[in-house]
């Protein structure tokens, strides 16, 4: 396949940035997206242009690491990483526009990378469990409830990406924040400091600029671990008994 594709060129930080058309001959189709890039950035490099700045780790949907938006779509036209999508999924002839993620909370980097540290320091802010619990026991020591297991489980497949804030239209990092508090609220582990845990990350949350929730959804269209909108009416529930109650006891 032969494409053009249209990128996002930022130089640092404070730099204007601007859409740079590009095109990308020889494209297969078993190519991944960032393998599209990579042929790209070769030949940049080759020519003694800049490469393309882009975030990327495992490139097998683990780390989260290389959200982008492609065509106006976090992670592109499949509900999967960006590093897991193939050019398959487009066509010879095709223009394609690649920005990076946009909200507020994110601010860009350079080129396609943006600053997700917020979502580091929301972890820092209550996504842990402070007792000691020792070494790891034995699968089945604690009983725990099947549905409970595997809603935990559900939600501890968050990779944080940021694609459900790129997402939102509030620039909303609930998705992302409910799955955390989700994942240790099921289970008896994150019992001690559920209060407090529900009460610090929102505040941390919020503190960081991003929007609040109003329940659309484009969240959860996006995610490519498939972190249901019910996970946010988990973390609404325990925020309104936080709130009420107060914190641990
Ligand atoms: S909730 Fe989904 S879209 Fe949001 S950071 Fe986690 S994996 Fe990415
Ligand atoms: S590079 Fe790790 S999830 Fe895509």
């Amino acid at each position: 396949m032969k494409i053009t594709v249209r990128v996002w060129r930022q130089a640092n930080a404070t730099a204007k940035g601007r859409m740079v058309s590009y095109e990308v001959p020889d494209v297969s189709e078993d190519m991944s997206f960032l393998e599209m890039l990579d042929v790209l950035n070769d030949r940049l490099t080759t020519q003694g242009e800049d490469p393309i700045a882009f975030d990327h780790d495992c490139r097998e949907g683990i780390c989260g690491s290389c959200g982008v938006v492609i065509d106006g779509k976090a992670h592109g036209p499949q509900q999967t990483t960006t590093c897991q999508l193939h050019m398959r999924s487009f066509s010879d002839g095709d223009v394609i526009d690649i920005e990076p993620w946009r909200a507020e909370a994110f601010p860009v980097l350079k080129d396609l990378i943006v600053d997700r540290s917020a979502f580091d320091r929301i972890i820092q802010a209550g996504g842990f469990i402070s007792a000691p619990t020792g070494a790891a026991p034995d699968a089945h020591a604690a009983p725990i409830r099947k549905e409970d297991a595997d809603d935990a489980f559900d939600a501890a497949t968050c990779i944080g990406c940021g694609a459900c804030v790129a997402a939102c239209p509030n620039g909303s990092a609930m998705l992302f924040t409910s799955a955390k508090i989700t994942h240790l609220g099921l289970l008896p582990q994150g019992q001690p400091e559920r209060r407090s845990r529900v009460l610090s990350m929102v505040g941390q949350h919020d503190a960081e600029g991003f929007g609040n929730c109003t329940n659309i959804g484009e969240c959860t269209a996006v995610c490519p671990k498939g972190i249901p909108l019910e996970t946010i009416s988990r973390l609404n529930r325990d925020l309104l008994g936080a709130l009420v109650r107060g914190g641990d006891e």
